[in-house]
């Protein structure tokens, strides 16, 4: 027997469901929160109403897949996704259930797929969206080959999906932290201090790339490109000697530098412990006031940056993304998750989604501005 906790009335309704043309679809919302995510829901269920009216029935799942293991789930009513476009968060919960445990069977002896399995069956689901970032993607690309029918919904302010030009939630963090660059800004030249921001983004740098672009920073440090404090020393040495007397530097919380390149995460970050300094940005202000004595600080806006109302931008690509996926239920196609390639709402095969990051490349358009503009990217 599988823990299925059966909060609402899946065994009535999973028969009444049988036989019929109607569909009943489930929807989570895993991982991180991000702005956007409500959005979607919204935009997921309105236009599933427009499109199949009666012949659909939704189902909101609690806390991401923790509901789905659980059976943790609700019966929703149309009324019900009225007032989301501009609600932060999400309205069903998230939880970060790591993929790498999913086929762990851990104390409570649940076997977590195959409860996955049974109670999508137990609710009478036809289709299930899951809404995420790459954790999220992973289970459901097993879902799927499991042979129930998902379609992903990319959500991220890492913006790090793969095969989708933006994912909901990341131009929202990167108004956010923009504003906070600016405002930094003014401390800085006041002081005549070295300021650095770290922002989100522990694998990817988009968000540091797009928000110290945005926001004038001198310097941008990033996952993708493993820094030399020389070159981070040298571009405050030389503003100094042009009159600028403050430097910006935007560094993401996974930012390390060439020698850490050389090792393991873990291992690097074993001897940053050592020295008493894990924090990328704090550490890096450390090495700048003992080597060249200017006065630093160091601001980290942490959840901040996924808090909040969704961006215009957001709600709208949120409702895009939603409004296709509810089209893909009604034609029956599954295993895929929605995209934006080159302006247009497309979808990718889970299969090829999953398990693949997008990074920042040395190439792509914004480094290029980056260099053009004579920012130091270490
Ligand atoms: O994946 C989104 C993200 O905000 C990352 O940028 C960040 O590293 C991580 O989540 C923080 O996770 P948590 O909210 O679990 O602390």
């Amino acid at each position: 027997m599988y823990p299925l906790q059966t909060r609402g009335n899946a065994r009535r309704t999973a028969a009444h469901m049988r036989g019929s043309m109607k569909k009943r679809v489930g929807i989570l919302t895993a991982g991180g929160d991000c702005p956007g995510l409500n959005a979607a829901i919204r935009g997921a269920a309105k236009g599933l109403y427009q499109r199949m009216g009666g012949d659909v029935e939704i189902v909101g799942i609690r806390n991401g897949f923790a509901g789905l293991i659980q059976g943790d789930y609700m019966e929703m009513q149309e009324g019900d996704f009225s007032n989301l476009l501009t609600r932060g968060g999400t309205i069903l919960g998230t939880r970060r259930t790591p993929f790498k445990k999913m086929l762990v069977v851990e104390e409570d002896g649940v076997h977590k797929v195959q409860a996955m399995l049974a109670n999508y069956r137990a609710m009478g689901l036809s289709a299930l969206l899951c809404m995420g970032g790459n954790g999220t993607h992973k289970t459901a690309r097993l879902l799927s080959e499991e042979g129930l029918n998902i379609i992903g919904l990319p959500k991220t302010i890492d913006n790090d999906i793969w095969g989708t030009d933006v994912t909901f939630g990341f131009h929202t963090a990167v108004d956010i932290a923009t504003e906070v660059v600016d405002r930094i800004h003014t401390t800085a030249y006041s002081h005549h201090r070295v300021m650095l921001i770290e922002l989100m983004g522990n694998k990817a740098g988009w968000l540091t790339l797009y928000s110290g672009i945005a926001g004038g920073a001198d310097t941008i440090l990033i996952p993708e490109m493993p820094y030399q404090i020389e070159n981070v020393l040298n571009a405050i040495e030389s503003r100094n000697k042009r009159g600028k007397h403050f430097s910006i530097i935007a560094v993401a919380e996974g930012a390390f530098d060439v020698d850490e390149s050389r090792m393991k995460r873990k291992e690097w970050m074993a001897l940053r412990r050592q020295c008493g300094c894990t924090r990328a940005a704090e550490r890096i202000a450390g090495q700048v006031e003992e080597a060249l004595g200017f006065e630093t600080r160091v601001a980290v806006p942490g959840h901040i940056q996924r808090g909040g109302t969704p961006s215009a931008y957001d709600r709208i690509l949120a409702t895009e993304f939603g409004t296709y996926a509810a089209q893909l239920v009604e034609s029956d196609q599954y295993g895929v998750t929605v995209a934006l390639r080159n302006n247009l709402v497309v979808s990718n095969p889970l299969a090829e989604v999953a398990g693949r990051t997008k990074y920042v490349t040395a190439d792509c358009d914004l480094i290029q501005v980056a260099r053009r503009m004579g920012v130091c990217l270490g």
